[in-house]
């Protein structure tokens, strides 16, 4: 079975009497272990369908079941318990808390679940390591680099180990050198770590780190490929 499951999926959005089609009869599935890219033209609704499967908004129809959950089926309530234990979301921007350290930035989801103080503690060290910032546990994020902020924001993002990593133009902020160790960073996650990852972009050279390229248009996919370089190049 699939672990993300995508079935005739459509989003709306109501703007007063006005209705905005976003996502229109959207069929994907991802396997664990994948690693997808999504592109596709700023308006295609390329946001939107990474929080269908983040579980941060709900579809108008169609089905969406993320590790066997019928996401739809869930109340508000559920539905944010469901995100804390099941979902790692990675902003372009970091969103980190500025008067929080690194540790305690990457500590925040844990707070969300039964662990004890000293297995918390345990658990950040060990991410703060992984990502190679043990050593700035206790900087705030004005005294970190762009770069060390998104693998801040990356620790924070697997430090609960997630069912799947959603990350929304993670490389969007960052010079193309920060951007590559970033890719690196989500490329290991994924090989080493086995991490499922679906990951937007514009950017046609993060699109090559990823296995699987799946792309938006108008609120529909267009195409779902593999990405090789000269296809990227032909096509950005
Ligand atoms: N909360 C909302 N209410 C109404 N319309 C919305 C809302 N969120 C998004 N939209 C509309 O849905 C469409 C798709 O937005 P979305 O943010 O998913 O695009 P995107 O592909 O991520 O674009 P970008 O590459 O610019 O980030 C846009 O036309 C947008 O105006
Ligand atoms: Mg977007």
């Amino acid at each position: 079975m699939p672990l993300v499951e995508i079935e005739n999926l459509s989003k709306v959005y109501r703007k007063g009497t006005q209705e905005v089609p976003v996502l229109r009869d959207v069929n994907l599935a991802v396997e664990a272990g994948e690693f997808v890219v999504l592109m596709g033209p700023s308006g295609s609704g390329k946001t939107t369908l990474l929080n269908l499967i983040a579980g941060i908004d709900r579809p108008t129809s169609g089905e969406i079941r993320v590790g066997g959950q019928d996401l739809s089926q869930l109340s508000r309530n559920k539905l944010a318990a469901w995100r804390a234990n099941h979902v790692g979301y990675i902003f372009q921007l970091y969103n980190l808390i500025p008067v929080l350290t690194a540790f305690e930035n990457v500590e925040l989801p844990l707070l969300l679940l039964p662990l004890s103080r000293a297995e918390r503690r345990k658990r950040v060290e060990v991410t703060l390591d992984a990502v190679g910032l043990l050593d700035r546990y206790d900087h705030y994020p004005r005294q970190l680099s762009g770069g060390q902020e998104q693998r801040v924001a990356i620790a924070r993002a697997i430090v609960a180990d997630p069912t799947i990593i959603v990350a929304d133009e993670p490389t969007g902020d960052l010079d193309a050198e920060t951007a590559d160790a970033t890719l690196a960073l989500l490329k290991r996650l994924n090989d080493e770590m086995g991490k499922t990852l679906v990951m937007v972009t514009h950017d046609p050279h993060a699109a090559a780190a990823a296995k699987r390229l799946v792309r938006l248009e108008k609120g529909q996919l267009v195409d779902d490929v593999l990405p090789t370089r000269e296809r990227l190049v032909v096509r950005a």
